[in-house]
């Protein structure tokens, strides 16, 4: 697709969706940066009027569904406002920490898609992009909720990509790895699992095992909002795309093992640490 019209991003006051808002200016989009509070992104206003590019900061909470206005000429819709919480073992995680999760991640979501569609076939087409997670590619443990939120977009992104291709919507999935915000910042610990005692070990084993992996591998997010731009702009592009070496890694091995394979390997690798 050609960069013109509008692009309106969720969760753009720091981060990825900062990053992405600033990228889909700089390639010509009206952008219309959207975050809960329009006063954390007077720097992004600045940053954006420094480069000459057209971008405005609106405030939209997905959870606050009054609060979700979408322009008329909209082009492309980022869905890239998300939450992750303390991770736990599944049978001490809360009802509400779920309810949490799925509200911003999964609700709120749907709703500001739901609202966007009319806006985008009006405007003759254009791109839906879901911001999911690469943890979904792997049976990471103690990340059910956040991981199974993701999920849920996931498969809300397929038979979305069906349903609205004959409108000239195209529906592309971003499954970031590790990208350098305060998100990942805040998960530079061990699963709160460690504080019981029967899922302790394995909790241990896996921050340590992350660190090691993640080694070199962080990547900024402006590199991150490069590949999620090019993705976007895509026409012939696949439905799912990393956005930096580890989630493209990732997503390749995922393509090309079958998923039997894929769960006793890691599964392998998990009994070796514990
Ligand atoms: N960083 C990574 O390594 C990584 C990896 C995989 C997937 N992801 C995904 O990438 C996306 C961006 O993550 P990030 O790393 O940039 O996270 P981040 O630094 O924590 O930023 C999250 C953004 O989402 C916004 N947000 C949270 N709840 C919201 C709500 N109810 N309504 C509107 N905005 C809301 C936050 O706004 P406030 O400033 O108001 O809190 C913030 O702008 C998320 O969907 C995340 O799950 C990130």
């Amino acid at each position: 697709m050609e960069a013109s019209g509008i692009a309106l991003v969720t969760g753009a006051s720091r981060g990825i969706g900062r990053a992405i808002a600033l990228d889909l200016a700089t390639r010509g989009f009206e952008v219309v940066a959207t975050m809960r509070n329009p006063a954390a992104g007077e720097s992004l206003v600045a940053e954006a009027a420094a480069a000459g590019t057209r971008l405005r900061v609106e405030r939209l909470d997905v959870t606050d569904h009054d609060t979700i206005a979408i322009p008329e000429g909209l082009r492309v819709l980022v869905n890239n406002a998300g939450v992750e919480a303390e991770h736990p073992p599944f049978e001490h995680t809360p009802l509400d920490l779920w309810r949490t999760m799925f509200e911003t991640n999964v609700f709120g979501l749907i709703e500001v898609t739901r609202r966007a569609i009319p806006a985008l076939r009006a405007s003759g087409g254009g791109v839906i992009c879901n911001v999911t997670s690469s943890s979904i590619l792997a049976p990471v443990p103690f990340y059910a909720p956040y991981r199974s939120s993701k999920a849920a977009v996931m498969a809300i992104g397929e038979s979305l990509r069906t349903e609205l291709m004959p409108l000239g919507i195209r529906v592309v999935e971003i499954m970031p790895g590790p990208i350098d915000t305060d998100m990942l910042e805040d998960s530079d610990r061990p699963a709160q699992a460690i504080e019981f005692p029967e899922y302790a070990p394995m909790a241990r084993k896996m921050y340590d095992g992350r660190k090691l992996s993640l080694a070199g591998l962080v990547t900024p997010t402006a590199d991150a909002a490069r590949a999620i731009g090019d993705a976007i702009l895509d026409d012939d592009g696949p439905l799912r795309s990393g956005c930096d070496p580890l989630s493209v890694g990732m997503l390749e091995a995922w393509r090309h093992t079958p998923d039997e394979d894929l769960m006793r390997a890691v599964m392998t690798a998990w009994e070796d640490r514990v």
